[in-house]
């Protein structure tokens, strides 16, 4: 007689396992995302071509080979992996479905493929004919990118040895699925055994890999979020539907910086990098209007000036709303609170607006300063000269605090073309004197306030 298989309860969002259905997960918080699913039988049933087979060894024994980096060719990729894509890694990008992450991946494989490396493409969502298309509309026809359209895990894993590829990306990991699980394609199970699998054809083999991951908000699929501790590096593909720009952004990185950002604009004929983003994101600024500054802030290694906006109006009800988009607005709350005390502005009974104009998320606190100024000029409705860029940290008592890589900012403000800077009165003493750009040093809210307009 068959012994029936063992089952258990696994949260959808996080992969907790429970013997028992629960409503809250213990392990994320979240609510009825609880479903039974057969456990891994405890027996080792990964075949013993899947095992690693390492032994221990003493650490000056073992080569670090730093140049098996792999260089994409597109700059703004590269920098977010740290320099190229190291051998054997396992690089998880997620992003919300139609970001455009097929298409992503899709030119970094015809930029290696140009290279000459032979690369593969497997992919569970769309047909071989549908790649081509979108191969065909991005330029991206090339005789050493393969293409395969397969969700059975031990086919991919096959197919995988079968072609040895220098790079191989898995789209999407969802729609992969193991026979040895019964459990649904995009289950908590299912994904965690063929990224357990894939990853580690890795690194034995070391073809890195690049995993799809779709966030979806409703549940229904396993969230990324159990990938993200298995794989060496995870990136988020993101931007708003409504601008054309993108962001990919490093949030884990083992063999590099975290934080680091690449900016590409999605055309008709795919992603474009953006190589100037402060450029990029202060076309549409309006100049001259009350509510408007320019903050220089630090993506990753990399400075970049984005317009803040603020747009203060009277209550009309009660309870004055504080509104916030990319930027928290629990740091607005705090900055309104601060700027009511001691700087002077009243602003209790007025619903405050703030964003960050082209969808850009910042969350350093240089940015204090800029949204505080920004607030201050919606409110007295007097404009801040368009050639001034705002930097520095606000205090609980308002003072203004130095933030790092203060140089930097100044630097990328007066390539620009931006001729004043308003930043921590404690910065950049002695250094940058002369020259076209105008420091003025902010001590306090009020000091601010005496010299904005
Ligand atoms: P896609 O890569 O399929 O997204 P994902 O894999 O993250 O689900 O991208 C789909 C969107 O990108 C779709 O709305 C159309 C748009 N797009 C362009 O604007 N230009 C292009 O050249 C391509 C290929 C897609
Ligand atoms: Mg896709």
């Amino acid at each position: 007689m068959k012994k029936q298989q063992k089952t258990a309860f696994f949260c959808q969002n996080c992969g907790y396992e429970s013997p028992k259905w629960v409503g809250k997960c213990p392990g994320c918080g979240e609510w009825n995302r609880f479903v039974e699913e057969p456990t891994k039988a405890t027996d080792s049933h990964v075949p013993p071509e899947f095992q690693l087979n390492e032994k221990p060894r003493p650490i000056d024994a073992v080569e670090a080979d730093e140049k098996a980096r792999l260089k994409t060719g597109m700059e703004e990729m590269d920098r977010v992996l740290g320099g190229g894509i190291v051998a054997g890694s396992a690089i998880l990008v997620g992003g919300d479905p139609g970001i455009g992450k097929s298409t992503l991946l899709l030119q970094v494989m015809h930029r290696l493929a140009s290279q000459g490396l032979k690369v593969l493409y497997i992919s569970g969502e769309e047909s071989a004919s549908q790649i081509k298309l979108r191969a065909d509309r991005i330029g991206a026809a090339s005789k050493s990118l393969y293409v395969l359209v397969e969700v059975a895990l031990e086919n991919i894993l096959k197919y995988i040895k079968e072609v040895g590829p220098a790079v191989v990306v898995i789209d999407s990991i969802q729609t992969v699925y193991s026979s040895m699980l019964t459990s649904a394609p995009g289950s908590v199970g299912q994904v965690r055994e063929a990224s357990e699998r894939l990853i580690i054809l890795s690194k034995k083999t070391g073809i890195p890999v690049f995993l799809v991951g779709h966030v979806t908000k409703d549940g229904s699929i396993a969230g990324p979020k159990v990938l993200e501790h298995m794989v060496d590096t995870v990136l988020y593909f993101e931007g708003d539907m409504g601008h054309s720009y993108r962001i990919i952004r490093g949030i884990k990185n083992r063999f590099g910086p975290t934080n680091e950002i690449g900016v590409f604009e999605m055309r008709d004929r795919g992603l474009v990098e953006v190589s100037n983003p402060s450029e990029y994101f202060l076309t549409e600024r309006p100049e001259g209007v009350a509510g408007s500054v320019v903050v220089a802030a630090i993506e990753g290694t990399r400075p970049i000036l984005v317009e803040v906006q603020a747009l203060v109006v009277g209550t009309s009800f009660g309870m004055p709303r504080r509104t916030a988009i990319g930027v928290d607005v629990n740091r607005v709350s705090l900055l309104v609170a601060v700027m009511d005390k001691v700087g002077g502005l009243h602003l209790g009974n007025h619903d405050i607006f703030v964003n960050v104009a082209g969808g850009v998320r910042l969350s350093e606190p240089a940015v204090d300063l800029g949204i505080t100024a920004a607030i201050a000029s919606s409110f007295l409705d007097r404009p801040i000269d368009p050639k001034t860029v705002v930097f520095g940290e606000v205090g609980l008592t308002g003072e203004v605090r130095g933030i790092n890589q203060t140089e930097v900012r100044v630097r990328e403000a007066e390539r620009m073309g931006f001729h004043r800077c308003i930043l921590p009165k404690t910065q950049l003493r002695g250094s940058l004197q002369g020259g076209a750009m105008k420091l003025c040093r902010v001590e306090n809210l009020r000091d601010l306030m005496g010299n904005l307009f």
